[in-house]
């Protein structure tokens, strides 16, 4: 247990950015002083271990799990627990259980955020999330195109169902500029990010937009400086310490 903000990063959809998102903006909380902490809870798909070149796994000490720290913040995922197919911590428990043990078991130390990377709709996860961690806040990300928002749309009504205060909607692969020029080509469409706002009466809080791969043709997934994206990170971490009046130490 720990007193800081809880954040759970939500979408209906798969691949619009989520735990892109969730890495990115934790890192950026943490270049701006604030104690981090990440959990993945993608059971299926968890890549917040991979995003953060992580391979050591979490020790247990007093039946307490201590998490891995990379990059400066705390990190706890549903593939530390998963050896091949074979859950290695806790065999036959369901989704619920494990989210209890992430909530409950884990020693997390002092924490500014905690930021809950979740898997793509509204399934167990989700609704046992809101069940157990009724204070934690939402930002729901989506890509302008209207069929991600439709389901980012079904995410967001969920958090309003169940009392979940919305942070605000990330639009994520906003829009393209191709290197060296100012122009902004609208690949997925435009104005789906503020529509999704509206429909779910909060504010767009970041336009993110994408990022052209290296000139090696690798793409970056950790946004350090140089990339496009490093400054809107950093300007999407200082919207949520306003959203969640942590600014007095900036
Ligand atoms: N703004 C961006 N610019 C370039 N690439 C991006 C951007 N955002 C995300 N990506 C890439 O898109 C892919 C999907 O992103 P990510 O894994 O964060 O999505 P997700 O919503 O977490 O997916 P899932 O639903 O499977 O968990 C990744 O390869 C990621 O590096
Ligand atoms: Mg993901």
């Amino acid at each position: 247990m720990f007193s800081g903000e809880v954040i759970a990063v939500t979408s209906g959809k798969g691949g619009v950015g989520k735990s892109t998102v969730s890495v990115n903006l934790a890192l950026a909380l943490k270049k701006l002083g604030k104690k981090v902490a990440i959990v993945d809870l993608d059971i299926y798909g968890f890549s917040v271990p991979k995003l953060l070149g992580i391979s050591a796994r979490p020790k247990t000490v007093n039946e307490r799990i201590i998490p891995v720290e990379a990059h400066g913040i705390k990190v706890m995922s549903m593939g530390f627990l998963i050896k091949g197919n074979e859950p290695v911590v806790w065999r036959g428990p369901m989704l619920g259980k494990m989210v209890n043990h992430f909530w409950s078991d884990v020693q997390w130390g002092e924490l500014d955020y905690m930021i809950l990377d979740l898997p793509p709709g509204t399934g167990d996860v989700a609704l046992d999330m809101h069940q157990l961690i009724p204070q934690s806040k939402e930002i729901v990300v989506t890509t302008p195109h209207e069929a991600a928002t439709h389901v980012a749309e079904r995410a967001g009504s969920m958090a309003i169902k169940t009392d979940h205060e919305i942070i605000g909607v990330v639009e994520n692969m906003a829009f393209f500029t191709p290197p060296g020029t100012e122009d902004q080509y609208y690949l997925f469409g435009k104005g789906g990010g503020e529509t999704l706002a509206d429909t779910l009466n909060t504010e767009l809080i970041s336009s993110l937009p994408i990022e052209p791969p290296y000139p090696d043709g690798t793409t970056p997934v950790l946004y350090e400086e140089g990339t496009v994206l490093h400054d809107h990170f950093l300007d999407l971490a200082k919207k949520v310490l306003v959203k969640t009046n942590q600014t007095s130490n900036v």
